[in-house]
């Protein structure tokens, strides 16, 4: 009897043109770019190119152009925004949102589901702070937009160029478990919205994209340096898992981390709160190799998404929402794909319960 690979642990579920990520040497590749060549260098739009070339026959010859408006077609849907969605937490809201925009597999489609995430996450800050929803401008590049729809003004250049590089970089990762599941939904022809909220509902969980939020509690409840060492000691003393440490496949750094610290030393204000993350990431890096010393636990991309996203004044209560707003470009490519060549996703399991007693 075969038995059944631990959370499918090393099981070869698909091939793919998409992307690789080699977790012994610590790189990412996307479509044929290393991470390097992309992070701080492409704009969210360029990425959508490259991720979607080749699986959309439709995909439009202006991407920033049909980006802006698919933005300005889903904020229609903010109307729907009521106290009901209000008293749920953001990637809740942002969900049922988007659960709204009909299902299909075409590009329209498709860009109206890379712009939900942005639209649908700075209405709802925005609403659950009291404030009106600010209609998207469709002439300003995503990542611009993103962050005038949140503040209601414009954001700088540095800014906007920070949130492009985080949207980039998370915005394909191999067959991670949101992807999965985003492929799963599209293997049985369900229609892209429903992949997409099936991606959502999976990146939620706080042992995938809902990370980032807690690791700006741990900051806060840790305060300052002096204190990391016991703070952390206590949490793995608990069974806690430390937020933004680890990866099923990274047994090296997380190159996607460093490509993050990088941004966050581009908003000058925050230098401070990052030597204070770094004294803090050392102090965790240093405990979990005393405490697990047979697993490679190393930093992983939401360590340094919570310190860029705090600096972009997003609520940590909506980190995983930023996070969707990137990997929804990723889900949408896998579908795709998995609609051009794939079957229906359907593995075997093995029966370990009891058998019918035998007819006397
Ligand atoms: C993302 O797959 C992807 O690509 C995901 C992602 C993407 O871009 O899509 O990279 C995004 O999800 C990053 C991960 C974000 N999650 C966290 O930061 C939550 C904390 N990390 C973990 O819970 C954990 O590391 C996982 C879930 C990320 C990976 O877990 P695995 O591979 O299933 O490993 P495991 O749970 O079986 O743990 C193995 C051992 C256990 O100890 P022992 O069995 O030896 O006693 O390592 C320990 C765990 O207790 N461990 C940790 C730990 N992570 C693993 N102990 C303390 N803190 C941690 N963070």
């Amino acid at each position: 009897m075969t038995a059944a690979s631990d959370g499918l642990e090393g099981v070869v579920a698909a091939e793919t043109v998409l992307s690789e990520v080699d977790g012994a040497n610590g790189v990412l590749i996307v479509r044929g770019r290393s991470l390097d060549e992309l992070a701080g260098r492409t704009t969210y739009e360029d990425m959508v190119g490259l991720l979607f070339g080749g699986f959309y026959a439709d995909l439009p010859a202006n991407i920033p152009a049909a980006l802006g408006v698919a933005r300005v077609e889903v904020f229609k849907e903010v109307a729907a925004l009521d106290t009901g969605l209000l008293d749920r937490t953001p990637i809740e809201a942002m969900r049922a949102l988007t659960a709204r925009l009909g299902d299909g597999d075409d590009a329209q489609v498709a860009f109206r589901l890379l712009a939900a995430p942005a639209v649908f996450t700075a209405a709802v800050i925005r609403a659950q702070a009291g404030e009106a929803p600010v209609a998207p401008d469709p002439t300003l590049r995503h990542a611009a937009d993103i962050l005038r729809m949140l503040r209601g003004a414009t954001a700088s250049a540095a800014e906007a160029d920070a949130l492009d590089t985080y949207l980039v970089t998370v915005a394909d990762h191999g067959l991670n478990a949101s992807t999965f599941a985003a492929r799963v939904v599209a293997s049985t022809r369900a229609g892209l919205t429903s992949a997409v909220l099936a991606g959502i509902s999976a990146l939620k969980g706080p042992l995938h994209g809902g990370a980032p939020g807690p690791v700006i509690e741990m900051l806060d409840e840790i305060g300052e340096p002096g204190n990391a060492r016991a703070w952390i000691e206590g949490a793995l003393a608990r069974g806690d898992r430390l937020m933004g440490f680890g990866h099923r496949i990274y047994k090296v750094r997380d190159p996607r981390a460093d490509a993050l610290k990088a941004a966050v030393r581009w908003l000058d204000a925050r230098q401070g709160r990052l030597e204070f993350a770094e004294a803090v990431e050392a102090a965790a890096l240093a405990i979990l190799r005393e405490h697990k010393p047979n697993r490679a636990l190393q930093t992983n991309v939401e360590f340094y998404t919570a310190l860029l996203l705090e600096a972009l004044d997003f609520p940590p209560s909506a980190f995983t929402n930023v996070f969707a707003m990137g990997r929804v470009a990723g889900w949408l490519a896998h579908a795709r794909e998995q609609l051009a060549g794939g079957r229906l996703i359907r593995p075997a399991s093995v029966y370990v319960g009891p058998m019918p007693k035998k007819a006397a």
